[in-house]
């Protein structure tokens, strides 16, 4: 049988790597768009690469930007997928309040210059795409939880405005031109892999730094607001199954729990004997201009059509990015140690 070929926007991300993981666990041929960079920007997928040479390779990379349309359109040629997951984006919230044009250009033109040519490529090849467009809770904003498949978008930043208008990009079309394109409305997802500078994974991180005695103070902004987390490993295979349906449809992925900030602070600190009160600080540079106070959601339409339900509940959450940020500090205290005691040896020698 022909191997299913997947193509990957964003695949140097958390949800890139999880995916290419799960789909080249499921047999399939999986190719991602990666942005030309100064230096490497693939360290989540290093370990799923092989030399393209190599018979067995089936993860091959290609140069693209949402940016530019005409490089898009080439790599849709040379990869020819079965199935499109548009992960790519400028994913931070706080970021896109001081870069809103960029955001909108590759948030939400950026999926438009997608679904051209896709439309164009399907009409000239005859073959049909699934496409999964990465949208997020986000688009909620201000809406009151829980929030559902039904609930009104209340966008409250650049980067929400541009996932709402790629949202109604996606639908139109669905409705237009009869495409499967899904709409995946995920809550916040988490892991090791997490970005340095979303809360989690700033709080782990440092958490884990001040145990080891690499650093002393961590500055947050809004420690109130609540977030759905669950993990990121999770709710790639609902962007999956989202594409085996037999119509495109929207769904919201979550976990159907919320915590605040302070919580996750409480929860990590507590799980490496910290006292946060000893060492965190609030620094309103950190604040939003119009914050998103509480994102709880309600999946049960994935649970019932998708038969997704998450697997990592919170505190399993936290204990897997503070294990791994544990470890990659005692990495770090390790070559300062070594460090020094070079510095020591030298200078004994002078
Ligand atoms: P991420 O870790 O920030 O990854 C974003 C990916 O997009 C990276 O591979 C990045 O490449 C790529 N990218 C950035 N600008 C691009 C451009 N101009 N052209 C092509 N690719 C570009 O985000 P994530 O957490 O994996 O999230 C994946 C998607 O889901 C995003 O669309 C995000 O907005 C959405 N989402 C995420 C969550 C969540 O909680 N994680 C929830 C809802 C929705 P570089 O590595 O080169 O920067
Ligand atoms: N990043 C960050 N840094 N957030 C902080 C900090 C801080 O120092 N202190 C408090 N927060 C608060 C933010 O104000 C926000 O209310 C909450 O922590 C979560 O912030 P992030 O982790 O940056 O995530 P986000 O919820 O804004 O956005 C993430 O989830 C969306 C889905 O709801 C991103 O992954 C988006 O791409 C995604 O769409």
């Amino acid at each position: 049988m022909k191997r299913k070929r997947a193509l990957i926007t964003g695949i140097t991300g958390q949800d890139g790597s999880y995916l290419s993981e799960f789909l080249l666990t499921k047999g399939y041929e999986v190719h991602g768009v990666v942005r030309r960079s100064s230096s490497f920007n693939t360290a989540r997928i290093d370990a799923l690469y092989r030399d393209p040479h190599d018979p067995e390779a089936r993860l091959f990379l290609h140069y693209g930007d949402l940016a530019d349309g005409t490089g898009l359109r080439r790599v849709l040629e040379l990869a020819a997928p079965d199935e499109v997951y548009n992960l790519g984006a400028q994913s931070h919230v706080r970021v896109s309040f001081d870069q809103p044009e960029y955001t909108a250009d590759i948030v939400a033109t950026g999926v438009l210059r997608l679904l051209e040519a896709l439309r164009d490529s399907m009409r000239v090849s005859g073959r049909t795409v699934r496409v999964y467009q990465a949208g997020s809770s986000e688009m909620f904003g201000a809406a009151a939880p829980p929030q559902h498949e039904g609930t009104r978008f209340h966008p409250r930043s650049p980067y929400a405005v541009a996932k709402v208008a790629a949202h109604g990009y996606a639908t139109n079309y669905r409705e237009a031109y009869g495409m499967f394109v899904a709409n995946g409305i995920l809550f916040n997802h988490e892991s090791p892999r997490r970005g340095e500078t979303f809360v989690t994974r700033k709080i782990t991180r440092a958490a884990a730094r001040i145990k080891l005695g690499l650093q002393r103070r961590l500055f947050l902004g809004n420690l109130e607001a609540r977030r759905d987390w669950g993990f990121a490993g999770d709710y790639v295979e609902a962007m999956w199954a989202m594409l085996q349906q037999p119509e495109p449809d929207d769904y919201v992925v979550a976990t159907g729990v919320s915590h605040s900030v302070r919580e996750f602070l409480a929860a990590t600190f507590a799980c490496l004997d910290l006292d946060p009160a000893e060492h965190v600080e609030v620094d309103p540079k950190y604040f939003r201009p119009a914050e998103v106070d509480h994102l709880l959601g309600d999946g049960r339409k994935a649970r019932e059509k998708l038969e997704w339900s998450p697997k990592v509940d919170f505190q399993a959450l936290v204990q897997m990015m503070v294990s791994y940020d544990l470890e990659l500090a005692r990495q770090e205290r390790t070559l300062l140690d070594a460090g020094h005691r070079l510095a020591e040896a030298a200078h004994g020698h002078d």
